[in-house]
Formats: structure tokens, sequence, C-alpha cells
């Protein structure tokens, strides 16, 4: 270990303890996944507490092959990318059944589902010493900028040269600690908008740093497109219960609930006539009232802007709709919902009648 990269991104480890982190210095393989998975779109931030909530109801892989789906999605609520959450159980359950040891070996741990190299790495750095870098958006930057690197990093050849030069950096005899080390600089040092190179302890040779790149890099090939999406959902209600739906497919928010919902071509003005209009499909116009309308909505996905409105609909007769049910109250409380409803839910549930 005598390159200069390596040695100085340890010793800054070892003298800046910025971050405290309950799996820092964890051996336990179950827990490690489990923030590993947590931490895979999420911040450490907001992981954390989901983190410790986890680990307080569920202590083992065991119990948590056990808990009830619903439960697990609810406590996943906010942080988003629910297939991570999906994929989580179903490992738990394929394990448990299997003898409930947990992979020790790289290969067996990259095979687990939602598992690719970044977090197999880190798993099996911290959980066996075994020596893997991990390799991520992180490291990537790190990498591109101190060697001055202009291949982008999501081209094939890119992804091939970051990831050798990352296994050609890591400490072999303390692959555990060098990963959480870049892990840590990266997230607190050479962070992507606001680098802190007068504190870097990497300056004085880092290439971007000498030809004022360190804000153009890394390069990037692919240019994030985002789409707009206009939601409008109605929210049925009818004798204290409402109407909810579970979501299937391979679409956002996959598993989560959600109301009636009609997507709009365009962005229309919410107006009670377009409600009409919309409704004649559905019911006779006696049979409902229109209750309330909310403000417009909004949240920001990777690749989505979405927008929607709340339509609170009274019905004078229960509506029968294939795949739907009805809910009370407390039965809603415990549904898991996108953190879009759940911002409409916290705001203008006292417009709702059947929470009264
Ligand atoms: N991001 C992903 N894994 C992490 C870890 N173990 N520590 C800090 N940030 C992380």
């Amino acid at each position: 270990m005598a390159n200069f990269f390596t040695r100085t991104l340890l010793e800054w480890h070892e003298n800046s303890n910025t971050r405290t982190m309950p799996w820092k210095g964890e051996k336990d393989p179950y827990k490690i996944w489990l923030s590993e998975i947590i931490l895979q779109q999420t911040k450490v931030e907001q992981g954390l507490k989901y983190y410790e909530k986890f680990i307080i109801e569920f202590p083992t892989l065991q119990d948590l092959a056990r808990a009830k789906d619903t439960r697990i999605f609810k406590m996943w609520e906010g942080l988003g990318y629910y297939n991570r959450c999906k994929n989580m159980l179903e490992t738990a359950r394929k394990l448990t059944a299997a003898g409930g040891q947990f992979p020790g070996q790289y290969a067996e741990i990259l095979g687990l589902k939602g598992v690719g190299s970044y977090t197999a790495a880190a798993i099996a750095s911290f959980a066996y010493d075994l020596p893997y870098a991990v390799v991520d958006g992180n490291v990537n930057r790190i990498l591109s900028r101190f060697f001055g690197i202009e291949i982008p990093i999501d081209s094939g050849i890119g992804k091939k040269e970051f990831g050798e030069l990352a296994q050609k950096l890591l400490d072999k005899k303390n692959p555990a600690l060098y990963n959480q080390a870049i892990m840590d600089f990266g997230a607190t040092v050479c962070k992507p908008k606001l680098a802190l190179c007068a504190q870097c302890p990497l300056e004085e040779r880092c290439i971007a740093r000498k030809i004022n790149r360190v804000h153009m890099l890394p390069v990037k090939e692919k240019k994030i497109i985002s789409t707009n999406r206009q939601l409008v959902y109605y929210i049925f209600e009818y004798r204290k219960k409402v109407l909810v739906t579970q979501r299937t497919g391979g679409e956002i928010w996959n598993n989560l609930f959600e109301f009636f919902l009609v997507e709009q071509e365009k962005e229309l003005q919410l107006t009670p006539a377009r409600i009409a209009r919309y409704l004649q499909h559905l019911l006779p116009k006696h049979l409902y009232s229109i209750n309330f309308i909310s403000k417009l909505y909004t949240q920001k996905l990777t690749h989505q802007n979405i927008k929607a409105n709340f339509v609170s609909i009274v019905l004078e007769q229960r509506l029968l709709l294939p795949g739907y049910r009805w809910v009370n109250a407390t039965e809603l409380n415990k549904l898991p919902f996108p953190a879009l409803i759940n911002d409409f839910l916290q705001n203008d549930k006292m417009h709702f009648i059947f929470d009264k």
C-alpha cells in the first residue's frame, strides 16, 4: 500500500471522525446488507432512522422474512425506489428457507436479488474482509478528478477503466476500512457541487485541481431526460370508507397503495365541469357530489416530474371496481402510500367526510 492516494485516504479517515454510523465496524452480514440496500438511493442522514427502525423491529434475517409485506412497505414509506424493498423481502425469505445463512462469497452475494457490484463489494468487504473495491458515483467522481480522467463514467470503457483503477487502489489488507474511507471522503470532501478542495489532503496531486476542472468532472455520456406527468386522484368516499387499490406492474410506486387514478395527457386546470365530464363515464350525476378539489401537489423522481390534484367525491351508493377495496380511516393509516399521496393526506385529510 505504497501509493499516495490510498495512504492519504486512510490517514484522512483515521483523523477525521466526521461521520459516526451504526453500521460502521458492524460484522453481521444481515445488518450490513440491510444498511447497504437502504443506502443504495438514499443519503446517510435520511437512511439512518430507517436502518435503526428496521434493526429494532427485525434484528435478524428470520425476523424480516416472517414480516408482513404491508408492514415492511409501510416502514419503507418515504425512502422511494420500492423495488429495493420488494427484493429485500424476497431475498430474506429465500435465504431463510434455504437455512438462514447469509452467503459468504462475493459471487454468491452478487447473485442476491437487488444486489449489484457496489453493494456486493460493500458487504463482502465489511462483513468478511474480502478484497473488493466499491465503485459508485462517489468513487468515480473522486478518481476522475484526482487522476484527471475524461472518459465518460457511464460508457462501457469508462466502467471498465474506473473499475480496474478502483480495484488497484484498494488496500487489500484493509478493504473494509478503505471502502468506508472512500465513501465518506466522497460524501464530505470531494462532493459533487461544493468540493472542499482547500481542506482536501489529496489536493497537491489532484489533476483536476491543477487544471481547474474539478467541477467539469466526472464526464457523463447520457443526460437524464425527465418526463412530465399530470395525475388526478379521485377519492371516492362512502359511509366512512374510501376506495383504494394496490399498484402492480413494472412502473413507479410498485406495491404501494393509491386512490382511483386518471392520468391526463396535458396539464389542464381541474374544474368541476371537467370532473363531471370525466365522471359521467363512471357514475350517474345524482349519485355523487364533489366535496373538495386539492391544490396541485408535486413530486420529482429521477426521470419524472409528477403533478397531481386530488378530488374528494362523496357517493350516494357504493361503487364496485375490480381490483379496488373499501377501507376505513384506521385501515388507511396502516397502508403504504407514495410520498406524494402522504403529503396530500397530511395536508388535506380534514376535507374528507369519511374521517369525521
Ligand atoms: N453509502 C453506501 N454505503 C455506505 C456506507 N457503508 N457508509 C456510508 N455511506 C454509504
